[in-house]
């Protein structure tokens, strides 16, 4: 087993067993919900806006398959306390990562531990499993409160 694929194991059995943010917020400055259609599974999104417009705070909530449940930890723990922008590069950042080549070596400087999704890329169905959080940040980052499906 390689060293990135055991890692990614080990990752996403943590995240999924203990997940960071996983709660409701009282009083979010927005919500969204990411729908993965093919399952049926959901992820509640809460951001709480600073007064610069950055990340503040973020939970989450839902039921999802363990990659989705990790993902959305792990995704909450990166993008807590960056800016706007900051977090929607990341966003578009580890969308490339978790659809590129296999052939190819992903570009992980600066992503952390959200690198060890590179993971995904050698399990195609599961790829909208990690996405799908990132979608409803994206869209609550938007003010789009509309449920956004991974499809
Ligand atoms: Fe539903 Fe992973 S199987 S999000």
């Amino acid at each position: 087993m390689s060293d990135l694929r055991e890692l990614y194991q080990e990752v996403i059995l943590d995240h999924n067993k203990s997940p960071r943010n996983f709660r409701e917020m009282d009083d979010p400055s927005r919500t969204s919900e990411g729908v993965n259609p093919l399952c049926g599974d959901r992820i509640k999104v809460f951001v709480k806006l600073g007064e610069d417009g950055g990340i503040e705070d973020i939970s989450f909530q839902g039921s999802g398959c363990a990659i989705s449940k990790a993902s959305a930890s792990l995704m909450s723990s990166a993008v807590k306390g960056k800016s706007r922008e900051e977090a929607e590069a990341l966003f578009h950042r580890f969308q490339k990562l978790v659809t590129a080549s296999l052939d190819a070596l992903p570009d992980v400087e600066g992503l952390g531990k959200l690198a060890v999704f590179a993971g995904v890329r050698e399990f195609p169905t599961r790829v909208k499993c990690a996405v799908l959080s990132w979608h409803a940040l994206n869209a609550a980052l938007r003010g789009d409160e509309q449920p956004v499906s991974t499809e």
